[in-house]
């Protein structure tokens, strides 16, 4: 863990409540969308694990069947820049020909990464694949991606909370913060 990541300063930017409720509205509309059907979710590691657990939880009191699995793909070096490169670290374990499919992830920035992880799941010829992120800061995107559900559109600001860390701290928090100062 870095000093700037330890001496960080953070500044509330969407509420606990908040959150929950923009999250419950978004899953109102995917339950909607894929009413009658099974539904194979699969969450990005690390950053997605808080918003994916809420998700899943909230869909099954909408009666939606699932299969839940992760696939790990890394695009950050640690800090606040990404790297340009996203690589496989871990596959996930299932089959999804045929099926419906949602990947979810904590936040839509460059593009990259779902831009990568789409590709990948494609090849496995789904019956349809649709997106899902807990946020999306459409100023930053490199690659042209747009996700199927976001839950909060966020300005060009550095956040962290709700699963998105910096270095590695920080993605314990229940709500969502933005990183104003490296130096403290
Ligand atoms: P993309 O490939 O640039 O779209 O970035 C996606 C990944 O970058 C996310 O899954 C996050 O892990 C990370 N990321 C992008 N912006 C932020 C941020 O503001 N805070 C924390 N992580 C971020
Ligand atoms: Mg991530």
């Amino acid at each position: 863990m870095s000093d700037a990541a330890r001496q960080a300063i953070l500044e509330p930017l969407i509420r606990e409540e908040d959150l929950h409720q923009g999250i419950k509205e978004l899953v109102d509309r995917i339950a909607t969308d894929f009413e009658g059907d099974e539904l194979h979710v699969i969450g990005l590691l690390r950053g997605s694990f808080m918003f994916t657990a809420d998700l899943v939880r909230l869909l099954y009191r909408h009666s939606i069947p699932l299969v839940v699995d992760f696939m790990t793909v890394s695009s950050y070096g640690g800090g606040i820049e990404s790297s340009g490169t996203v690589n496989m670290i871990r596959d996930i374990d299932i089959n999804l020909s045929g099926q419906q499919v949602l990947l979810v992830d904590d936040i839509l920035d460059t593009g990259r990464t779902l831009d990568f992880a789409s590709r990948r799941l494609a090849e496995s010829y789904p019956a349809s694949l649709k997106t899902c992120v807990f946020l999306d800061k459409p100023s930053r995107r490199v690659v042209p991606f747009e996700a199927d559900y976001v839950g909060f559109t966020v300005p060009d600001l550095f956040v962290v909370g709700y699963g998105l860390d910096y270095d590695g701290r920080y993605r314990e928090l229940p709500h969502l913060s933005v990183v104003t100062s490296e130096d403290g």
